[in-house]
């Protein structure tokens, strides 16, 4: 019966120098795959052999690893090349990793082995975040720091686009805005960025909800709805951006 199935192990690996959320979406996309989620982190040798010297240390990582809520179990020191061997001795039932393709220092895909053999599954890539990325983010505001200077225009430019302007961010939100979202978050305002709206999967408008069926406090001021909020006509608006 349904009550016998067995668990679904996964199996991921990786270097996981200086956690972002680009590494923890792929360990929340690799769990969901499965039931039981096992990864496996590279030593400082191998990643220096491969790549160069990571950030933080292996007993470092481990630990932030091990943070991350979605995942089960660390094994530490696990190879780079993820072979057949690793995924039997660890009863891993495939691996996931996100659709960047990585290589061993002689030019090799490291997953070659487990997609022929059909156990290799992809997860989306996180765009806009990486480790290097932080870490050239770290030196631009560091050497404002020490000289004792104001942040250059560019340097301030580069370290505000990242700023996140969120109280709460919904994991596994539906594509289409529904009424029922919205009266669950007490939502009064739907914004939608510059860039076209892309059709639901059976053609229909996801902000149709949002456009048809105005709340009790809602302006109804369709243009807005379909664009970043421009400043308002008042004083003390809030520029896009
Ligand atoms: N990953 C991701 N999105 C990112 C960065 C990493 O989905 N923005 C995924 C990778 O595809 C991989 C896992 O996280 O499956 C571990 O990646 P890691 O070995 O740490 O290295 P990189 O891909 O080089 O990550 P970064 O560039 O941030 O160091």
């Amino acid at each position: 019966g349904p009550g016998s199935r067995r668990a679904v192990r996964v199996w991921c690996d990786g270097c996981y120098d200086m956690v972002h959320y680009g590494h923890s979406n792929q360990l929340r996309q690799a769990r969901a795959m499965g039931d039981y989620l096992i990864v496996g982190v590279h030593t400082d040798e191998e990643i220096s052999k491969h790549k160069g010297p990571p950030v933080f240390t292996q007993e470092e990582r481990y630990k932030m690893v091990q943070a991350i809520k979605w995942v089960d179990e660390v094994v530490p020191a696990a190879p780079y090349v993820t072979t057949l061997e690793t995924l039997d001795k660890y009863s891993c039932d495939f691996c996931v990793h996100g659709n960047d393709i990585t290589l061993t220092v002689d030019g090799r895909d490291t997953y070659e082995e487990v997609k022929q053999a059909g156990r290799y599954r992809e997860c989306k890539r996180t765009q806009g975040v990486s480790t290097t990325d932080l870490v050239g983010r770290m030196l631009l505001v560091t050497k404002a720091h020490h000289r004792g200077q104001e942040m250059t225009s560019e340097c301030r430019e580069y370290a505000d686009s990242f700023g996140k302007y969120v109280s709460e961010v919904v994991i596994g939100a539906p594509y289409a805005v529904t009424a029922e979202l919205l009266d669950h978050f007490k939502v009064e305002l739907v914004c939608h960025g510059k860039t076209e709206i892309v059709p639901d999967k059976d053609g229909s408008d996801p902000y149709q909800r949002e456009r048809s069926h105005h709340g009790p406090h809602r302006p109804a001021h369709h243009q807005e709805q379909a664009g970043v909020r421009g400043p308002e006509p008042e004083e003390g608006g809030q520029g896009a951006g």
